[in-house]
């Protein structure tokens, strides 16, 4: 029977890099997969087929719409959707080879099959019409999440879709509804809708992208809205009827009220994700859930069995592959006798739209409702140079700092790149930094970067440039 040092059980951006620095700190390791392809939900169907759909069709849209104004003269672009998705298809596979390369590089032992926890120590792997069991001194839960389901409503993957059909539709829908207007439903809207859709948002809620900070979730709306974007906030969906050629959806005001019928041809399904723990064998092992089926833990990943841990969207936090990269390397590290630490209070979050929204930090109602006393600085693109000469103004820079130290406790940024600008935030945040040593470094010009530096000096009512 093989024995390890650690048994991860998947190998998304959680698994394989909790599985990578345990190799490298000299454990011996195998993960454990099920899928056919490594890499988890963020290679195969999550982050990085929709970036590079995003990617794709953003280009699209500025072949069609941006060049002329710029003196590029092209005739109006024409879609080759199939080309499109192979595109698509080449950049996940360009990725899982990658993993595969670092399970190689590291020495780690790649279990093909599902894995299920006997007990401390044990996993037993089933695949390819055979079962194994191994031996283990640690074993890591990197199972991930599944997509939530409306009941009633089947996914069938073609015309009622999850994020997983939406990212493999065979043409484009003239009409797709989408349900929830959280990350999913802004990015793969976005997607469609520069492909040709006319899209409508059903949200339950009488807001989009709840979480984010207020101010910037109601421009962000403004803007989606000028694209050609609608929402219907405020709102659920109670049916969906698909025994016709158009799907007729119900909908209702969410706090009761008529419902009325609209037509479409697709509807997207994203009202958030469940941790997936499906056959893993807790119960029966001893491993103790949350009361919304997650894997519990403590400060250090150890569940209520000891020698078994668990890291990523299986577990409570942001459901986030850098969340999940930054527990798997704290992880391997506790189970090394190292001191891994992640720090909760910063993790950006980047919705990848046109443009793109980034956070890091408290919003302005997290800290209203914390009842703690702070300033704010606001920058517009606007006001930027580089922003101006390349046309592309919409959105500001927020900076929220403690009014007493100065400390920054909040980022937010809407506009071109955002989701790029928001780290030298999260460095000054995770050195307790201010908002006057923000305004006080450097930035090169021109950049949209110096926008970032502006909206510090807006703490201390000193932007030059407003
Ligand atoms: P996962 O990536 O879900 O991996 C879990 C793995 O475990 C899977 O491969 C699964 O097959 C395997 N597994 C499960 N059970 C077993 C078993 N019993 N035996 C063996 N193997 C098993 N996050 C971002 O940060 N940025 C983004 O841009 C982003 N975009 C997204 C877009 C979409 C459409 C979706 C759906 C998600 C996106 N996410 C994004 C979220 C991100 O994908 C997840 O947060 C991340 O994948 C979580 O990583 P994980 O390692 O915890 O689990
Ligand atoms: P989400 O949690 O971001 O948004 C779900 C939305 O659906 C919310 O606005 C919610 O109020 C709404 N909703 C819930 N029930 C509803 C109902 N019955 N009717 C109408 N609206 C309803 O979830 P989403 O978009 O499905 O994404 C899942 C996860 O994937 C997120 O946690 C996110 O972190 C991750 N993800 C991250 C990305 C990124 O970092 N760029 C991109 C895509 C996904």
């Amino acid at each position: 029977m093989a024995t390890y040092d650690l048994v991860v059980i998947g190998t998304g951006p959680g698994g394989y890099v909790c599985a990578v620095r345990a190799a490298q700190l000299g454990m011996k390791v195998a993960v454990v997969e099920k899928n056919a392809t490594l890499g988890g939900t963020c290679l195969n169907v999550g982050c990085m087929p929709s970036k590079a759909l995003l990617h794709a069709s953003e280009m699209f849209e500025e072949a069609a719409h941006s060049f002329a104004k710029m003196g590029v003269s092209v005739s109006m672009p024409k879609l080759d959707l199939p080309a499109m998705m192979n595109f698509k298809q080449q950049g996940i596979d360009g990725n899982v080879k990658g993993v595969e390369f670092l399970m190689k590089k590291n020495k780690i032992d790649v279990l093909k099959g599902a894995g299920r926890i006997l007990g401390a120590g044990k996993v037993e792997v089933s695949g390819n019409g055979k079962t194994e069991t191994v031996e283990t001194k640690n074993i890591v839960i990197a199972t991930g999440s599944d997509i939530a389901r409306l009941k009633g409503i089947e996914i069938d993957e073609k015309r009622v879709v999850s994020s997983t059909g939406a990212l493999s539709l065979a043409k484009v829908p003239e009409k797709m509804l989408i349900i929830g207007a959280g990350v999913i439903g802004l990015e793969l809207g976005s997607v469609w809708r520069r492909l040709g859709s006319e899209v409508m948002v059903v949200e339950f809620l009488d807001r989009i992208l709840p979480g984010m900070d207020g101010e910037v979730a109601k421009q962000f709306q403004r803007m989606l809205e000028k694209q050609g974007f609608a929402f219907k906030l405020g709102s659920k969906v109670t049916g969906v009827d698909t025994s016709g050629k158009m799907l007729k959806v119900s909908v209702e005001p969410a706090a009761g009220g008529a419902a009325e019928t609209l037509e479409t041809d697709v509807v997207l399904v994203c009202i958030g994700r469940v941790p997936y723990t499906e056959g893993l064998g807790l119960k029966e092992a001893g491993v103790a859930l949350d009361n919304r089926g997650r894997v519990q833990i403590d400060s250090h990943f150890a569940t209520s069995v000891k020698g078994v841990y668990a890291i990523g969207d299986v577990v409570a936090g942001p459901m986030l592959a850098h969340k999940a990269e930054d527990e798997g390397v704290a992880c391997a590290e506790i189970i090394a006798g190292k001191a891994g630490h992640v720090n909760y209070d910063v993790i950006p979050g980047v919705v990848y739209t046109t443009p793109e929204v980034s956070s890091v930090g408290k919003t302005e109602e997290e800290l209203k409702q914390a009842g703690v006393a702070y300033t704010s600085g606001k920058f517009p693109f606007t006001a930027n140079g580089r922003s101006k000469v390349n046309q592309t103004t919409d959105g500001f820079v927020k900076i929220l700092a403690d009014a007493k130290t100065d400390r920054v406790l909040g980022v937010h940024i809407i506009g071109r790149e955002a989701g790029e600008m928001i780290h030298e935030a999260c460095v000054l945040m995770e050195f307790g930094g201010s908002a006057e040593d923000l305004a006080r470094t450097c930035h090169a010009h021109p950049t949209r970067s110096e926008a970032v530096k502006e909206a510090a000096l807006a703490v201390g009512k000193r932007a030059i440039h407003m």
